[in-house]
């Protein structure tokens, strides 16, 4: 067991979606299966059974098809480029780096000082992977990380935590500090960005600010960036394997206003 833990606000939500994963595979993890995640709320010492976990964790299925998705692009990418870099923001308590087939390039996963402290209590220790606790947004620890070859770049469930200036500033970073790769994250909209500010505690005040309407716009203002991909997060709904989930899923990607409340993004530099 480690010792308390007591993240607020942003830092919170990594919890949360651990904690989706975590249920998700004791239901069978017919859609990503994240045992580590299940060891993981075992091992933590929060209270995972508390109301506030309980109401949140009703779109597992979301996060573990946001997650699997993610997954594959990741395998993709190193599959073709194996001695890629790999730099994941916002890492929070995810397991990707223990979960796909690692490449032979160092993997870095970047988060709060606190929420990485945690992380070395829970995970091994492995080659080539380096832990960087740190804003994203500060741009010194990017000097941690070599420049030059192929990168894929990660950021799963933060880019709406952070402000416009803020994203843009680290994929033109990335642009820059790289000779190519990919960029693959998660995007909301503003109506859900506007509607997550009206929430009460603890599910709102995580300061979110940034939605994506269109993935083309993060191509005008990083004109390295080319959109190779996106879709849905619901894209797959059909693999969820309870009915009510499937039906509930199907009717919300029957309106593009609903589908389109978190998409998928891959880019090529
Ligand atoms: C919703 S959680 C997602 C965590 C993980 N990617 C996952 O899918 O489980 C958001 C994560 O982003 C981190 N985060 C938010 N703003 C950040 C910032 N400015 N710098 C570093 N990490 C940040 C939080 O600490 C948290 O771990």
């Amino acid at each position: 067991m480690t010792g308390k833990v007591d993240f607020q606000g942003v830092r919170w939500t990594n919890l949360v979606t651990l904690n989706m994963r975590a249920q998700e595979s004791r239901e069978g993890g017919h859609v990503l299966g994240d045992r580590m995640a299940e060891e993981l709320v075992r091992t933590i010492d929060y209270d995972f059974d508390s109301l506030k976990m309980r109401l949140t964790s009703g779109d597992r299925y979301l996060v573990a098809l946001r997650a699997r998705q993610l997954d594959r692009w990741v395998a993709d990418y190193l599959g073709r480029f194996p001695a890629a870099t790999v730099l994941q923001l916002g890492c929070g308590m995810d397991s990707r780096a223990f979960r796909v087939p690692r490449g032979e390039g160092t993997w870095f996963d970047v988060d709060y000082p606190d929420v990485v402290d945690l992380r070395r209590k829970v995970y091994p220790e492995q080659d080539r992977y380096q832990l960087v606790g740190s804003s994203v947004v500060d741009g010194s620890w990017w000097d941690r990380v070599p420049t030059g070859g192929p990168v894929l770049v990660v950021a799963e469930g933060l880019f709406m935590y952070l402000r416009e200036d803020d994203v843009r500033a680290i994929l033109t970073r990335a642009t820059e500090h790289f000779d190519t790769g990919e960029v693959v994250f998660d995007g909301l909209s503003s109506w859900a960005v506007t509607v997550s500010q009206w929430l009460p505690q603890p599910f709102g005040d995580f300061g979110m600010a940034w939605a994506v309407q269109d993935g083309r716009e993060v191509e005008r203002w990083v004109p390295r960036l080319h959109l190779a991909e996106s879709r849905p997060v619901l894209h797959d709904y059909q693999d969820v394997p309870i009915k009510a989930f499937q039906v509930g899923y199907r009717l919300f990607n029957s309106v593009p206003a609903l589908r389109d409340t978190m998409r998928l993004f891959r880019y090529t530099f």
